[in-house]
Order: structure tokens, then sequence, then C-alpha cells
């Protein structure tokens, strides 16, 4: 029988409430003998059920049928609120005149024409040359033809997600991790395998461990400035990483998105690991968000299908965002907004390392964000919404985790996006919630 039609009809269950959210789904061998098909078939059934979003595997657990709207990733939009601590978007005013220079190139009708034409995942050979220079760092300068390209950074990830791990198949990733990465690993149908981490990242025992008890796939790690812990692994758990996943044949999908901000990021995991190693990054912090590409830096072994996912996902990066972006490539612009935001989220870090001292704070002292262990006896929920009511958004902790029963007692302050002068209020009015008890809220 094939595997999509008793999928099909396990679905249905589902639908009609036959199964009910929280039900755990028998072992699949249990399941293969009670639907007389064979094992393997059954492995493709929960895979599929996976993939579509209906089950959810949790290692060592079983697997369970999800509640009905999966449980809301907390995927932040641009806000609303007044001051916007949710998502992190470094800016400098020094940003805007030159990138207004770059794009008057754009404006001559030759240059548009050949911009507003398609371009393919591995862009042209000279957005490629321009890209391995802006990535290249202390240790590492990657070939220029291993670049490709996609519209985001988060769509490099999907690509890599998606041509690394089958449908059904297992991502390791940091059990504390970057919200839209959990996400879209899930919708291009893997299962997340939360992944222990201490003081100084990601635990290599921990990504062997769950490779023991059933194959990973990939794993997926923010080695430099990780996003919500500001964490960035040193140079001998690097090595100690890349030696484990290649001794296991893991592959490492590596997001060095936020990584422009360490002023000595170090070599990335693709230096250590350059034959597994997928790595990601983009422009928009970088640059800006609204006009932005995606990187992704594959080993030949891999580049075929990093490739083909990008095709294949419709991931491509604009031509006009590949062009642009090659100019301020090439002329330094990058490299010059890149070192402005070091700066700024220094300035902001120190300033917000002041309102919130005597507080359990995590991060470091370039980074563009702040976790924040709350006092007793507030939780992440109530404080959310206390500071909601001050006009301020803010991030629960639970939003980066990946185990669903562990959701930290903590908040995420995105620090980038309000002016300073703002951004210095908003930590104080939170810095004063947290010292007033939660039921004067309640009661206010
Ligand atoms: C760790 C991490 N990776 C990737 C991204 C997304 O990059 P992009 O905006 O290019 O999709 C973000 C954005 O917040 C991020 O924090």
């Amino acid at each position: 029988m094939d595997f999509r039609t008793v999928a099909d009809a396990v679905a249905a269950d589902i639908a009609s409430g036959r199964l009910r959210p929280g039900d755990r789904l028998p072992t699949q061998r249990d399941f293969a003998r009670a639907h007389g098909i064979a094992n393997s078939t059954a492995t493709r059934v929960y895979a599929e059920l996976t993939r579509r979003g209906l089950v959810v595997g949790e290692v060592g657990r079983g697997t369970y049928v999800r509640a009905a709207t999966p449980r809301p990733f907390a995927l932040a939009e641009p806000t609303t609120a007044a001051v916007d601590l949710e998502l992190s978007v470094p800016a400098v005013p020094e940003q805007f005149p030159l990138l207004a220079d770059g794009m008057s190139r754009m404006l001559r009708p030759d240059v548009l024409r050949d911009a507003l034409r398609p371009v393919g995942a591995a862009g042209t050979p000279e957005a490629r040359e321009a890209a391995a220079g802006v990535l290249a760092r202390a240790g590492w300068a990657p070939e220029p033809d291993r670049v490709l390209f996609t519209g985001t950074g988060r769509q490099a990830l999907a690509a890599a997600v998606a041509a690394l791990v089958p449908p059904g198949g297992r991502l390791g990733v940091e059990d504390l991790t970057y919200p839209a990465a959990r996400a879209i690993a899930t919708r291009v149908g893997a299962t997340l395998v939360p992944l222990g981490m201490d003081t100084e990242g990601l635990r290599p025992d921990a990504l062997a461990e769950a490779h023991r008890s059933a194959r990973l796939h990939a794993v997926y790690v923010q080695p430099t400035l990780h996003n919500p812990l500001s964490v960035t692994l040193p140079y001998q758990r690097r090595l100690e990483l890349a030696q484990v996943t290649g001794t296991l044949g893991i592959p490492i999908i590596e997001d060095a998105v936020w990584s422009h901000l360490a002023t000595d990021p170090g070599p990335p995991l693709a230096a250590f690991a350059p034959h597994h190693t997928v790595l990601i990054d983009s422009l928009s912090k970088r640059v800006a968000p609204g006009l932005t590409l995606g990187f992704a830096v594959a080993p030949a072994s891999g580049a075929d299908a990093v490739a083909h996912a990008i095709r294949s996902g419709a991931w491509t990066a604009p031509r006009f965002a590949l062009e642009t972006a090659l100019g301020w490539m090439r002329d330094g612009t990058v490299r010059s907004i890149e070192a402005a935001k070091r700066t700024d989220a220094r300035a902001r870090q120190a300033a917000v390392a002041d309102l919130l001292a005597g507080f359990r704070i995590r991060t470091a002292p370039e980074a563009s964000m702040c976790w924040w262990d709350l006092p007793e006896p507030w939780r992440a929920d109530t404080f959310v919404a206390a500071a909601a009511r001050r006009g301020i958004a803010v991030t629960p902790g639970a939003a980066f985790a990946v185990r669903a029963t562990a959701a930290p007692n903590a908040v995420r302050l995105g620090l980038a996006s309000p002016p300073p002068d703002v951004l210095a209020r908003a930590v104080a009015t939170l810095a004063a919630l947290a010292r007033s008890a939660p039921d004067d809220e309640a009661i206010g």
C-alpha cells in the first residue's frame, strides 16, 4: 500500500477528531503490524505526517498528534507597539546616504535592463567574487564559486535544510534557537531534535548522544553571537564540533547572520569543517532587511543539492537586489555600514548593561540583543503583557525554546530598532517594572 494513502487515513482521523491533539501514536513497528504494512512504509507514513505538520516527534518520547493549530511560533512581524524590542533591526543614520549613492548607479536605463533580467542560484561571477569578499573573515575566505544567492538569509536556511534533511528527517538544533529557523525547518519537513548547550554554546557530547539514538541528518548551529543568547563558541569548541560531526557524518548548517557584529568572530565552522558545512548569511542585518540578499556557501559535494533546493523552493534572489548589493559590496559600503553598526551595538549594550545592572542578563558587548532571566516572582508571559501595556514589545523566552516542555522564564530584548534615547527610556521602564511586584500590576 502506498504510504501516502495510509498517511491520508491517519490525517482523516485527526481531522475528524478520532485522534486528538496530544494523542500518542503507536511505535512505528506496532503501527506497521496493525496496518499490515512494512516497517519501512510505516516510517514513511510518520515522516509524511510530520512533513504535513500533523504530528510531532520528540526524541525518546514518541510521536504525538499536534495541537489543531500548531503552537504559534511567535514569528515577529514589525509591531505597532510604540517601542519595538522584538525585532532587532540595526540601522545607523549614516547608512542611508551611502546606500542612496550606490542605488543611484542603478537608475540608468542600460543598467536597469540587465538588472531586471532573471538570474540563477549562482548569481553572476562578479556577484560571487564580491560576496566572497564580504563574507571573508580572519581565518576563512570562501571560494567565490561556492557562493549561492537567495532572496534572504531565511531562504538560504530553508534551502540548506531542504537539501540536507529528507522529509521527516532529524535536524539537530540548539535547544534555544532562532524562532524562524525552527518554523522554516518544520515547514520543509524536518523533525527538530533539541541539543543541549552550556555557557560555551552547543555541546558536542549532546550532539553525539542525539545521533546515537537515531541518525541526525544535519545540525543547525549559530556559532557566533547566537540568537537569542549571544554566546560565541570558543575556538576549541568549534574544533570539537567539526571533529564530532566529521566522524559521525553529520553536515553542519552554520548560521552566520549576526557574525559581522563581532569585532573578531574567529574562523567559522566552515573553516574547520569545509567539506561538510553549508554557511548561510545575508545582508539584512549588515545592510537593511528591505533590500537584501541571502548567501549559502556550500561545499563542493553539497553545492548542487543546495542550488537545486534554491531553485525548487523558488528562493532565488531577485536580480535587482543582487545587482544593487553587488555595487554596495564592491565599493566598500557594506563594510563601512557594518563597522558603524558594531560601534552602535556596543554603545547600546553599554547603556543597557547600566540600566539592567543587578539583573541576570546574558549577552555580549557587541550583540544586538539581550536575554533577561526574569527575577522571581515574575513570569515571562505576565511580564510581556505588562510591557505591552507600556507600549513596549519584547519576546518571551518560550518563543526560542525547541523543547515543547521548556519555557524559560526569560525575555529577549532586541536592542537595535529604536533610537538610542527611546531604547534607554524603554529599558529603564522595564527595569522598574521588573523591580515592582507582578501583583501590583494585576491590580493596576
Ligand atoms: C540567527 C538569524 N538567522 C537568520 C536571520 C534572518 O536573516 P534574513 O533577514 O536575511 O532572512 C535572523 C534574523 O533575525 C537571525 O536572527
